[in-house]
């Protein structure tokens, strides 16, 4: 008896009635649209992917073979993956606009415990996300900071190693070189080892600070950031395409473990991709949702497509694979064909482009976690409105707070490789959750509708598991990482989630009593 009440319990869902009811009660304003959404898509999907994780998908590393010049299937098998979520993400964001993305959705198809779980696993996607932005971040600082040399004081110059890079990168690149770490960095009260990624902290608080002030000001500031780097890109493909050599696209696909190598490329890349989801956390807060919201999650990805693949048949017909720079590719193919100049701006466009997608996965955490506490799952407290800049303050403090701490003890591979696993989850996720309200809800007006259904969901969920299955094989240590992300994210459902949504149905029953 209580265990069928426990599972019960655990199954209940939120009607979408419900939920668009609680929305239409938002204290956040309506003030963004089909433009300011596209600025947030191109914002949020291009950056550390394209500057940075490019080079590592093409060149592999010890754990996983590379795709080479197949980098291009690599781009668009991505892109098909993504294509059947974002069109899932459609119709759902407009029949159900409001807060929280896929943790909403699945509140509304599949109960409680599932979305909390998606809810949990969102925030791999979008905290943890931003700490693989925040450390590629660094690189590209510390590289424009060398553009300038000459009006630079020394001390920046010479930035001690254990205020760039957090204890764990710090203790490989001590590894790498054979050098002591106890030489390498200093120990407070002579036993706590220090290592700090402090631009990457500074940014971070930076970004905060702008979040608190206002969801407007932040996308003002995205949209220039976001021009500065589709100029680069655009700049990078047309003066790179004159120096393109034919010969060096072959061989085409890797010698050693071709299938392995372009999966792997595939896996690592769609990193570059994540962020038109962002789009929809911010339903409540677009002006004409129904409409404007299917138009920019779809546009973006286009838009993302095209460049990317363009991006990739430029660098690979430029540099010959083994002679691709893994930390900074772009920039280094510039530099490559003697355009030193353009390497310093494209420093710049990078930097841009990575802030941007800072600036809006902080948004994306704030407004999830906003759902999530609306629910009861988290405290009440943390989504107080700021009384002057109406914004949820304490949360996007708290999401800052995250990113930071968790920074201080992951790098840039084990944070993306970790996103991923999160966000192919949360796409089978959507595609699933499209096709039980297709069946709950058959006459729900749907402004936008998958075609093909149910075949579409069906092809998002099959690449997107297969993905997933191939690369927890190879990938070792983020797929412990991962697992282990499950059952935190279980114990505090268990431990808290779960009494509190029983404590909010209390009143309700003495009432009817
Ligand atoms: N797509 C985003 C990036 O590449 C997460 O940085």
């Amino acid at each position: 008896m209580e265990i069928k009440k426990i599972i019960d319990n655990l199954l209940k869902k939120k009607s979408p009635d419900e939920l668009i009811a609680v929305s239409k009660k938002t204290e956040l304003k309506k003030t963004l649209n089909v433009f300011d959404l596209i600025v947030i898509g191109i914002g949020a999907v291009v950056g550390t992917g394209i500057f940075t994780i490019i080079g590592a998908a093409i060149m592999g590393s010890s754990e996983s073979p590379g795709a080479g010049p197949a980098i291009v299937i690599s781009m668009l098998l991505a892109a098909i993956a993504c294509v059947f979520s974002a069109l899932c993400y459609s119709e759902i964001a407009a029949m159900l606009p409001v807060a929280g993305s896929a943790y909403t959705y699945t509140y509304a198809t599949m109960g409680e415990f599932m979305a909390w779980m998606v809810g949990w696993i969102l925030m791999l996607e979008y905290a943890i996300g931003n700490i693989t932005v925040a450390s590629a971040w660094t690189g590209y600082f510390i590289q424009f900071m060398k553009g300038f040399k000459q009006y630079m004081p020394d001390f920046v110059l010479n930035f001690p190693l254990w205020l760039r890079y957090d204890y764990r990168a710090m203790g490989e690149i001590c590894h790498r070189y054979g050098w002591d770490i106890h030489d390498k960095i200093p120990y407070i009260f002579g036993h706590i080892p220090f290592s700090i990624n402090l631009p990457a902290i500074t940014i971070v608080l930076i970004l905060t600070i702008l979040l608190v002030r206002g969801v407007k000001e932040s996308t003002r500031v995205a949209s220039i950031m976001v021009g500065v780097n589709m100029f680069m890109i655009i700049s990078f493909i047309i003066i790179g395409s004159k120096y393109v050599k034919p010969e060096n696209w072959t061989p085409f696909f890797p010698t050693y473990e071709p299938l392995q190598g372009v999966l792997m490329g595939t896996f690592l890349i769609f990193f570059a991709y994540i962020g038109f989801d962002a789009i929809s956390t911010t339903a409540e807060e677009t002006e004409n949702p129904q409409k404007d919201l299917p138009i920019a999650i779809l546009g973006t990805l286009v838009i993302c497509t095209i460049l990317y693949v363009s991006v990739a048949l430029v660098l690979t017909g430029i540099v010959p694979v083994n002679k691709i720079d893994i930390q900074a590719p772009i920039a280094h193919a510039m530099s490559y064909i003697g355009k030193d100049w353009f390497a310093g701006l494209i420093s710049v466009g990078a930097l841009c482009a990575l802030t941007s997608v800072l600036l809006i996965y902080q948004l994306g955490t704030t407004r999830i976690l906003y759902a999530i506490s609306r629910d009861r799952f988290l405290p009440k407290s943390w989504r107080l409105i700021h009384k002057k800049f109406r914004t949820p303050h304490v949360m996007t403090w708290i999401s800052g707070a995250v990113v930071i701490i968790c920074g201080l003890f992951m790098d840039l591979k084990i944070s993306a490789e970790l996103c991923n696993f999160g966000t192919f989850t949360s796409f089978v996720i959507i595609c699933l959750a499209v096709l039980i309200l297709r069946k709950t809800e058959p006459n729900r007006a749907r402004p936008f509708k998958v075609p093909f259904c149910p075949w579409f969901p069906i092809a998002g969920i099959v690449i997107c598991g297969v993905l997933i299955i191939s690369s927890l094989k190879t990938l070792k240590t983020s797929s412990v990482y991962f697992a282990l992300w499950l059952v935190i994210g279980l114990l505090i459902y268990a431990l808290y989630g779960y009494r509190q949504k029983r404590l909010e149905e209390q009143p309700k029953k003495i009432i009817k009593k």
